[in-house]
């Protein structure tokens, strides 16, 4: 059977990672110089999900301030959204609560909501590197404050990384999963 999915669009601060999850997920690729997005780029994939042949339909929008007031046109009619945070950037946690507050205020109050806490490749590789009790302490910490957040408003939340494709696929598939397409 062939189903086209419902809109989906992703929201969080300029840098940290919606357009590379998004090439990540649809192309299999990462580039380290990811160009900034201007207003929002649109991105269609087909897969095969639970035997059912699936179109995603993604909005990746701009994380710069200037392109804020056009959110709403993108998150309106999105069945889910995945608000996405850097974890070595505490701003970017503090940017992603203020997308989930507008969704929830805003947004369609069926929409599954997702948070990824991307670049976790920079915790596994300060996992290697660094001593026990040093700096991936803080890390740890904004780990356990995102999982918290996360149930405490009902998100699903994984932490991704589009340059490893760790956890990529997986959240784009939950939402689809726990999104209503009946
Ligand atoms: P805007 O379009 O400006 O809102 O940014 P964005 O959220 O789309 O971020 P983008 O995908 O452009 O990524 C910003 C930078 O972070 C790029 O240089 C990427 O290569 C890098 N980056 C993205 N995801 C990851 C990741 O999982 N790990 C690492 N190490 N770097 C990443
Ligand atoms: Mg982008």
């Amino acid at each position: 059977s062939f189903c086209i999915s419902k809109f989906k669009v992703l929201l969080g601060d300029v840098g940290a990672g919606k357009s590379s999850l998004v090439l990540r997920f649809v192309k299999g690729q990462f580039v380290e110089f990811q160009e900034s997005t201007i207003g929002a780029a649109f991105f269609s994939q087909t897969l095969a999900v639970n035997d059912a042949t699936v179109k995603f339909e993604i909005w990746d929008t701009a994380g710069q301030e200037r392109y804020h007031s056009l959110a709403p046109m993108y998150y309106r009619g999105a069945a889910a959204a995945i608000i996405v945070y850097d974890i070595s950037n505490q701003a970017s946690f503090e940017r992603a609560k203020k997308w989930v507050q507008e969704l929830q205020a805003q947004g369609n109050p069926n929409m599954v909501m997702a948070l990824a806490g991307n670049k976790a490749d920079l915790l596994d590789a300060r996992k290697v590197t660094a001593e026990a009790n040093t700096l991936p302490k803080s890390f740890i910490n904004a780990l356990q404050e995102a999982q918290v957040y996360a149930q405490e408003y009902g998100l699903f939340f994984m932490e991704t990384s589009a340059k490893t494709a760790t956890n990529v696929n997986d959240i784009f598939y939950e939402i689809e999963i726990d999104g209503d397409y009946s």
